[in-house]
């Protein structure tokens, strides 16, 4: 009884193990923080997850601040804050890789003064710092994206360079991805993100903005989370949220762990 009961679970495990990967494989999560060339540990200061590396699908949930998990007692306690200046190069090392078509985004919320990140669950407004989008378009075959060249995989990497204008304080910095292979549908985008904690020194005197609320920033049919990617071939990419500040820059090439910046508000190919 024992054997053939255990020998079914072997064959039901080897059967999931062959199933379950293949589904899971193009999952992926924001895991390490980069800054100024250097990658710390897996969730060393990035709040880590409950969800294994599954994306979030409900714009209206508490999930899209900093997905499932992120803001658990637990997770916020034993995340570190991470000191850095103003204008530092900053970035996120993703496991795997940023395994479908889509955007990617980064965006910032200061925690109230005295408050430490620990006890900061990204309740109040968020502002978008870094966007990078659409590599080119092509007339016949719709959307190209800086983070998916297709053939060479997704990026397993990003950097970008905060603003020297960005004023002092604790910060949490959300990196998001959204996958759109499935977003022709409502419901069918995919939203990947992490929040790393930052305390920001030596800031500027800028005002961050516009800015707003997650849950909240999105709608389930905004044109950048409802759209069909594939055919007709869409010829433009309206991104949802609001612009980047500052200088509503979009980015369209990749900056890699590793590589000199080429600047963050780079042109499309055309
Ligand atoms: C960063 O990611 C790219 C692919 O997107 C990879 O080729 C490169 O090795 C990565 N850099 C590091 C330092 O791991």
């Amino acid at each position: 009884m024992l054997s053939s009961a255990s020998s079914t679970t072997t064959a039901l495990a080897l059967l999931l193990a062959s199933v379950l990967p293949q589904a899971a494989l193009a999952h992926y999560n924001f895991e390490r923080l980069i800054v100024n060339g250097e990658a710390t540990d897996p969730y060393e200061y990035v709040r880590s997850t409950t969800n294994s590396n599954s994306p979030i699908q409900e714009v209206t949930s508490p999930n899209m601040i900093c997905n499932q998990g992120g803001n658990d007692a637990a997770i916020r306690a034993r995340t570190k804050t991470y000191e850095l200046a103003a204008g530092s190069e900053v970035g996120f090392d993703i496991n795997s890789e940023l395994g479908h078509p889509g955007p990617l985004y980064v965006y910032m919320s200061r925690a109230p003064d005295g408050v430490e990140l620990s006890d900061y669950q990204g309740d109040g407004d968020w502002f978008k710092v870094y966007a990078l989008t659409t590599s080119h378009i092509e007339t016949d075959t719709g959307l190209y994206w800086a983070t998916f060249p297709g053939s060479q995989g997704g990026a397993q990497n990003f950097t970008f360079t905060l603003p020297e204008d960005l004023p002092t304080g604790n910060y949490l910095m959300r990196g998001e991805h959204i996958a759109l292979h499935g977003a022709g549908s409502v419901g069918g985008a995919q939203f990947y993100m992490g929040c790393a904690q930052l305390a920001v020194t030596g800031g500027g005197s800028g005002t961050p903005g516009p800015t707003v609320k997650f849950p909240g920033a999105y709608a389930e049919d905004d044109p950048g989370v409802l759209i069909g990617i594939y055919w007709p071939p869409p010829q433009e990419y309206i991104s949802p949220g609001p612009p980047v500040w500052p200088g509503e820059c979009e980015d369209h090439t990749l900056n890699s762990w590793g590589q000199d910046s080429d600047g963050d508000c780079n042109p499309m190919a055309q």
